[in-house]
C-alpha cells in the first residue's frame, strides 16, 4: 500500500510517500481499499505537531476519513460487510493510506448515487456537525444560528444540519467570493467579513442569536458572546486563527495568538445567562455510542438524499502538500480530497 507518513511534525516537506505491503485484517476487522480520503484543516495542525491528540504518535499517517471497497474480512468480522462493499468511515488519523484497517462500526455503506471522493468528504465535518449542533449546542427548530467559515468543510456542514434540525443558520465567510457555496450549502443569509461584520451579523439577526459556531478562535469571539440571546451558547471548535494564512506559523506568533484568546468568567457566564462551550470530535473515537448515534443519522441522510454533496476538490495521494497549501491559504470552499 502507499501512505503518507510525517515522522516528525514540520512544514509541507514532512508529507512523505512510502510504499509498503498491505495491512491484514485482524479478529473482527476488516480491509478497505481506499480510493479517497478526506482532507480535513486539523491534518495541517497535526503535520505541524501542535494537534493534543497526535502528540506523541509520530511517526505517523493524517487523516480521519476515507472511502473505497472492502477487499479483506478477518476473523469473526461479522455479517455487516463483505468483500466488494462500497463503503466510507472514519479513523483516529491513518487515513491517508491507500490500505485501511477498519472496525465494522465505524463504517457504513456508501449509496450507490455517491462516488468515492464525495463519500471520503462526509465523515469528519458531518460528526462534528452533528456533535456540535444537537449533543453540545442543543440546537432547537426556530432558533437562529450563526456559523463562522460557511464555505469550508464544517461550516457547510453546519449550515446543512442546521436546516435539517429545522433552525435558521446566517453564515459567515472570508470573502464575497464564497457567498454562493455558503448559500447552496443551506445558510439561509450570508454575510462577509470585513470592517462591517457586526453590523451586517445585527441586521440579518435583529433578534440575537440562538448560537454561534466559531472556530476562528481569537477575534470573533468577544463581539460574538455579547450578541447570544439569553440562553444562548457560544460553540469553540477551533482557533483557525491562531495560525498565519498560507505559510508556517513562528512560535513568538503563535504564542501572542495563544494569549490573544479570550477567556471568559464563569461569572460572566452565569450572570449574562450565556454559556461558552467547546468540544473536540477526535474523542468520539473512544465513545462508540455516541459516535454510532452521529454517523447512523448522517448515512440515514445520505440514503435519505436529505444530505447534499459538499463542492469537493481533488488531488492524487503525490499531491498532499498542494492539498495542504490550499486549506493554509484560507480560500478553498467545500471539500478536500486525495486519490489514490
Ligand atoms: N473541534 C473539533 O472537533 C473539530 C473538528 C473538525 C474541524 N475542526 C476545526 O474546524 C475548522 C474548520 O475545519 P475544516 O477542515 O472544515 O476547514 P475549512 O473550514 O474547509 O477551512 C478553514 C477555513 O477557516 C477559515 N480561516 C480562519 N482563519 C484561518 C487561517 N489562519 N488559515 C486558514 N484558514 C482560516 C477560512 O475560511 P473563511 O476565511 O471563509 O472564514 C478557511 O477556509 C478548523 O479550525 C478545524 O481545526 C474542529
Amino acid at each position: 500500500m502507499r501512505r503518507i507518513v510525517v515522522r516528525r511534525p514540520g512544514g509541507r516537506s514532512a508529507l512523505e510517500l512510502l510504499e509498503e505491503k498491505d495491512p491484514v485484517p485482524g479478529r473482527g476487522q476488516v480491509r478497505v481499499r481506499t480510493a479517497a480520503a478526506g482532507v480535513n484543516f486539523a491534518d495541517v495542525i497535526v503535520r505541524e505537531g501542535y494537534y493534543e491528540a497526535a502528540k506523541n504518535l509520530y511517526p505517523m499517517t493524517p487523516g480521519f476519513e476515507f472511502a473505497g471497497t472492502v477487499d479483506a474480512l478477518g476473523p469473526d468480522c461479522g455479517s455487516s460487510f463483505k468483500e466488494g462493499d462500497r463503503v466510507f468511515g472514519f479513523t483516529r488519523f491513518g487515513g491517508y493510506a491507500s490500505a485501511q484497517i477498519a472496525d465494522p462500526g465505524r463504517l457504513r455503506p456508501l449509496p450507490d448515487s455517491w462516488d468515492f471522493a464525495d463519500g471520503a468528504a462526509v465523515p469528519a465535518v458531518h460528526l462534528t456537525a452533528y456533535h456540535a449542533l444537537f449533543k453540545v449546542a442543543h440546537v432547537q427548530p426556530g432558533d437562529t444560528v450563526l456559523v463562522h467559515s460557511a464555505a469550508g468543510g464544517v461550516g457547510s456542514a453546519l449550515s446543512q444540519q442546521a436546516k435539517i434540525a429545522g433552525a435558521r443558520a446566517v453564515g459567515v465567510v472570508g470573502s464575497q467570493a464564497k457567498a454562493q457555496a455558503a448559500l447552496a450549502a443551506g445558510a439561509e443569509s450570508v454575510v462577509s467579513r470585513g470592517s462591517h461584520l457586526w453590523e451586517d451579523i445585527d441586521r440579518a439577526a435583529p433578534e440575537g442569536l440562538d448560537a454561534i459556531f466559531d472556530a476562528n478562535g481569537v477575534t470573533t469571539l468577544r463581539p460574538g458572546f455579547k450578541r447570544l440571546r439569553p440562553g444562548g451558547r457560544l460553540v469553540v471548535y477551533g482557533f483557525a486563527e491562531i495560525m498565519p494564512r498560507g505559510r508556517r506559523p513562528w512560535l513568538p506568533e503563535l504564542a501572542w495568538n495563544w494569549l490573544r484568546v479570550p477567556r471568559f468568567s464563569p461569572l460572566e457566564m452565569t450572570s449574562s445567562n450565556r454559556a461558552v462551550m467547546g468540544f473536540n470530535v477526535v474523542f468520539l473515537t473512544d465513545k462508540a455510542e455516541l459516535a454510532k448515534e452521529g454517523f447512523d443519522a448522517v448515512a440515514r441522510w445520505m440514503r435519505e438524499g436529505r444530505l447534499k454533496k459538499a463542492p469537493v476538490s481533488r488531488f492524487p495521494l503525490e499531491e498532499t502538500a498542494q492539498a495542504h497549501a490550499a486549506l493554509e491559504s484560507g480560500k478553498t470552499v467545500g471539500k478536500l480530497v486525495l486519490t489514490f
